[in-house]
């Protein structure tokens, strides 16, 4: 008999979790003020809040941080650290930064001014608040098939090829670089091909503009591009990782998700200019070049994760995780961003409970009946997310509502997993005595989602 398949590396630590009652979580959630991101860790049985930063290390990256340097200058980890990423992307220039959005701050205060246009494909809310807090448009040219949640396509994270076009003919002047985000988390964590990579460097290269890769799940991307890109089946991790970064010109890096760092973000490029330019944010607002916001042990722990990270068997073992989850919730039906992404189940909130309507939040609504049904932290990523119009001050209800299920790397079994399929089944059962959702007691005028307060009616 075929052999079935099994995680590629063992347990050596573990950290107990904890089961709780329905009214302690009832209590819980009553004083969180109906916002998951306000409850305690502890008062969580199984997280997926997030996949960043969240990520269990090995024990070559724990042997790594034993071997820090924790000079202020010139310490031989960031030597490590720059000579890995060199060897993996090809960019020569290498600074690091303490997490993604710094990176995204330290290389935008060098790049965009106020009149910019960057064309991308559904930029990350950091990444976009970056570029509107310098009075500059964040221009999403994702293709219009990602907004189907039900459309099954290998790379629905692309680039509209012509929206791009036409974004670049009509504004040639007021656009610095073109941004790319590998995987498109907002889209579901779906994948961009190599063949639009390639188009769009070609594009880039027509219009004379350099391209930023968001990188910060370009492993899992290159994954993507084994499994499902012709000609690509018998490239390692490792050369098709290569071949992407090829197709830009610099990257900002969230180190917390593919590197499987707990804090740890970077930029890379080939650009003399874009170094030149940066170098001088990263020191007034991270630290000095050779450190930037990382300790000595986290930037050789990062080196090592990076390099683990891009071999087959780890992504493999993840990836096939999030399937399966996917797989769990085809068996009950239960409508999701198709097909599964990189790092997370994206539930399609709106088909799971369509007797909420959309003022009252179906999706933070979905995301507090599954605490309250076993404990079970996710995210909403939709109508709250999407913060209320700048000048109307109206919610904004024109993209998906979507509760969001990130699974952390090499954290969780498929038991776990089994059970987070039940209780969403369970919740999906009882969906026709949901009817009512959550109001906004109190919001913040800006990034509501962390700090919101809400009310069930
Ligand atoms: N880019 C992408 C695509 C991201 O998903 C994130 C973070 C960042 C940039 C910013 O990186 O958190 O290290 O500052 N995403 C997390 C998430 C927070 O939960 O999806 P950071």
């Amino acid at each position: 008999m075929e052999l079935p398949f099994a995680e590629s590396w063992k347990i050596k630590m573990v950290e107990p979790i904890r089961k709780s009652t329905r009214p302690e979580r009832e209590l819980w959630m009553k004083n969180a003020h109906y916002n998951v991101f306000q409850l305690k860790s502890e008062q969580v049985y199984i997280d997926l809040i997030t996949d960043s930063g969240t990520g269990a290390m090995s024990d070559r990256q724990w042997a790594a941080m034993m071997m820090g340097d924790e000079s202020y200058a010139g310490a031989s980890s960031f030597f490590n650290l720059q000579s890995t990423i060199q060897k993996l992307t090809g960019f020569e220039y290498v600074i690091p930064t303490h997490q993604g959005r710094a990176a995204e701050n330290v290389l935008f205060s060098y790049l965009v001014h106020e009149g910019d246009i960057i064309p991308g494909n559904s930029h990350f809310d950091t990444t976009k608040g970056h570029i509107e807090g310098r009075k500059a448009t964040a221009l999403d040219c994702t293709i219009d098939e990602a907004r189907n949640t039900q459309l099954e396509l290998p790379f629905k994270g692309n680039v509209d090829i012509k929206k791009l076009e036409n974004a670049l003919s009509k504004h040639q002047e007021r656009i610095p670089f073109i941004i790319v985000t590998i995987t498109n988390n907002t889209a579901g964590g779906q994948p961009v091909s190599m063949e639009n990579m390639r188009q769009i460097k070609e594009l880039a290269n027509r219009y004379r503009k350099p391209v930023l890769f968001d990188s910060a799940r370009f492993a899992e991307n290159a994954y993507f591009i084994k499994t499902r890109e012709k000609g690509y089946a018998d490239k390692s991790i490792k050369e098709i990782t290569k071949e992407m970064f090829a197709l830009a010109d610099g990257m900002t890096m969230s180190a917390k998700k593919d590197g499987i760092v707990n804090m740890g973000g970077f930029i890379a490029t080939r650009l003399h200019n874009w170094y030149e330019g940066a170098k001088g944010y990263c020191v007034q607002f991270e630290g000095y070049l050779t450190y930037g916001g990382m300790n000595g042990r986290d930037m050789n722990a990062l080196a090592t994760g990076l390099d683990e990270n891009t071999e087959f068997d780890n992504l493999e073992t993840r990836i096939r995780q999030v399937q399966y989850l996917a797989q769990k919730l085809d068996e009950y039906n239960i409508p999701y961003q198709r097909p599964a992404g990189g790092h997370a189940i994206f539930v399609d909130a709106s088909q799971v409970l369509p007797l909420v309507p959309k003022e009252e939040f179906p999706a933070q609504t979905l995301t507090i009946e599954l605490y309250l049904e076993a404990g079970i932290r996710g995210c909403e990523i939709g109508y709250i997310l999407a913060d209320r119009d700048p000048v109307t001050r109206e919610n904004r209800f024109g993209g998906l509502d979507l509760l969001r299920l990130a699974i952390p790397r090499r954290v969780y079994t498929d038991n776990h997993i089994n059970v987070v399929a039940a209780a969403l089944k369970n919740v999906f059962e009882r969906r026709e005595t949901i009817t009512r959702g959550v109001r906004i007691a109190w919001e913040a005028p800006l990034m509501r989602h962390f700090t919101v307060q809400l009310e069930r009616l």
